[in-house]
């Protein structure tokens, strides 16, 4: 059913989206599938794939996951990267728990329209799963023989959504934490802004940070805030020969985000898609979740938020409110969200990125500005009720700093974010800290324990 080769996708694809907008309307929440008989041997025992990214042996194909999804069929959905020049025929090899045989499927790729200057980018190989098979393990390869034992085994996540209840109302899925990422400030300070709002779970996908980023990782996810994933994409890829203004896209950001979507499918309410250094801030509201009800009552369709981009150079400072200490902030290096209130006015003529807070089961596939594909109407927030406070280094083209407008949203927050941030810190680098003062030793002593 499923077969089919790129040029016939315009006969699958348009009966498909009839189907889907008719499911779009009628689509509700699932319960969770009954749960098939253990047996007591798994009958296809390859090599289990525990790497986050991993090369197929022969071809220009890395898979980083594999997810069940049923809701317009049963089918085994892969977050993988593809070599676009050489895309090739490839099978699933499921393993059935109920059967314990083999069946192979042809899979299905789709290339995602958004790639960049690399030939490598992100795409989607899909597979439709044999009736009463439940697979609990896929194998990609290039033909529909061979020995199975050989091939790596991907597990296949979402299977049974576990979660009948969510483990966190609102997760953030970062872009990749690479080239030495050293600004801590700016870190914990969105952190901290992210639990303020509501998160309770950070991902972020780590292909490389400095020392003390580490170390501050590390205690975020001691906490249980932060999960921190892997990401070393350059040991696969190299894109040495290539140039892209916005980096973090090389390094595979859509890949990211898109694994990120469907791990928190069933354990997050909402994920929130935005960069590293950016925070979407409600302006009217205190909470990610009282702006979103609002939204939410006036929008019931949607499922899918867009904010736009407000531009707050880092070179351009104000000064800090003396009423809060934050003396301990210049022990650790990095930019101070809270001095910098000065934005670029809305240009009208660029079409500026937008970041999302989105209901993860109503994403099939993401760019890090839109939705590529979904089954919920979009709204774009309007600039009232929420922007995205984007606070990075100021080019030279960009708008000469008496054009920029003042605007204090961040600061709303000023007080609960000093006094969390400072009691990270405290908690952190115990040892850069004057001794004296009673509270800080209690944290001391925790940490010592
Ligand atoms: C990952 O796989 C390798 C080889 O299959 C195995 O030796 C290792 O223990 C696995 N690690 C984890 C954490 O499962
Ligand atoms: C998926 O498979 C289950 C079990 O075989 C079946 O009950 C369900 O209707 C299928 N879902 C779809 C969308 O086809
Ligand atoms: C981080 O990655 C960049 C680019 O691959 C490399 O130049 C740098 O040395 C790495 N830093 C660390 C600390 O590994
Ligand atoms: C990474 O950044 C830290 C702090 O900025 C610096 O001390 C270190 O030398 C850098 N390492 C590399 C490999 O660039
Ligand atoms: C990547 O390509 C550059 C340029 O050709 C080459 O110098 C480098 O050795 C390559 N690195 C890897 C890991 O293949
Ligand atoms: C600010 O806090 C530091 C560290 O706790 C303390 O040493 C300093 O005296 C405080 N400064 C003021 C003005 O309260």
């Amino acid at each position: 059913m499923f077969r089919c080769r790129k040029r016939n996708w315009a006969i699958i694809i348009i009966p498909f989206l009839i189907i889907l907008c008719v499911r779009m309307y009628y689509w509700t929440e699932r319960l969770p599938l009954p749960v098939p008989l253990e047996l007591p041997f798994d009958p296809c025992k390859g090599k289990i794939a525990n790497d986050t990214i991993t090369a197929l042996k022969y071809s220009k194909t890395f898979i980083v996951s594999a997810y069940h999804d049923d809701r317009e069929q049963n089918v085994t959905r892969m977050v993988a990267i593809v070599n676009y020049k050489k895309v090739e025929d490839l099978y699933c090899w499921f393993c059935c728990s109920l059967s314990g045989r083999v069946s192979v499927i042809r899979a299905a790729i789709t290339i995602h329209q958004d790639r960049v200057a690399s030939h490598f980018g992100p795409a989607e190989i899909m597979c439709l799963e044999p009736q009463l098979c439940y697979p609990k393990y896929v194998s990609v390869h290039s033909s529909p023989k061979g020995e199975a034992k050989e091939l790596p085994s991907f597990e296949i996540q979402n299977f049974w959504p576990k979660f009948s209840f969510f483990s966190a109302e609102f997760t953030l899925c970062l872009s990749v934490m690479f080239g030495n990422y050293s600004n801590v400030l700016q870190f914990i300070q969105n952190v901290e802004m992210y639990k303020i709002l509501g998160a309770q779970k950070v991902v972020v996908y780590l292909h490389n940070c400095s020392q003390m980023m580490e170390q501050v990782l590390d205690f975020y996810v001691a906490e249980g805030t932060v999960e921190v994933i892997p990401w070393p994409i350059d040991l696969y890829i190299n894109f040495s020969y290539f140039w892209y203004s916005h980096k973090d896209w090389l390094y595979g950001k859509t890949v990211v985000l898109n694994d990120c979507i469907y791990h928190n499918m069933y354990r997050s309410k909402y994920v929130v898609l935005n960069d590293i250094d950016e925070i979407i801030l409600p302006v009217q509201h205190l909470r990610w979740q009282t702006m979103i009800n609002s939204l939410e009552q006036q929008n019931p369709e949607s499922g899918i938020f867009l904010f736009e981009n407000s531009f707050f150079p880092q070179n351009v400072f104000s000064a800090l409110d003396s009423d809060f200490n934050v003396s301990l902030w210049k022990t650790v290096p990095g930019t101070n969200i809270l001095q910098h209130i000065y934005k670029e006015p809305n240009r009208v003529w660029i079409n500026s990125p937008r970041r999302m807070i989105v209901n993860p089961r109503k994403v099939v596939q993401t760019s890090s500005n839109f939705i590529l594909r979904g089954y919920s109407r979009t709204m774009d927030v309007s600039r009232d009720i929420g922007i995205l406070y984007n606070c990075r280094e100021h080019r030279d083209e960009e708008i000469p700093d008496k054009y920029l407008i003042r605007d204090t949203a961040i600061q709303r927050f000023s007080k609960p974010l000093v006094k969390s941030v400072n009691e990270v810190l405290a908690k952190l680098f115990p040892r850069k800290m004057p001794d004296s003062n009673k509270y800080f030793d209690r944290f001391t002593n925790i940490l010592n324990y």
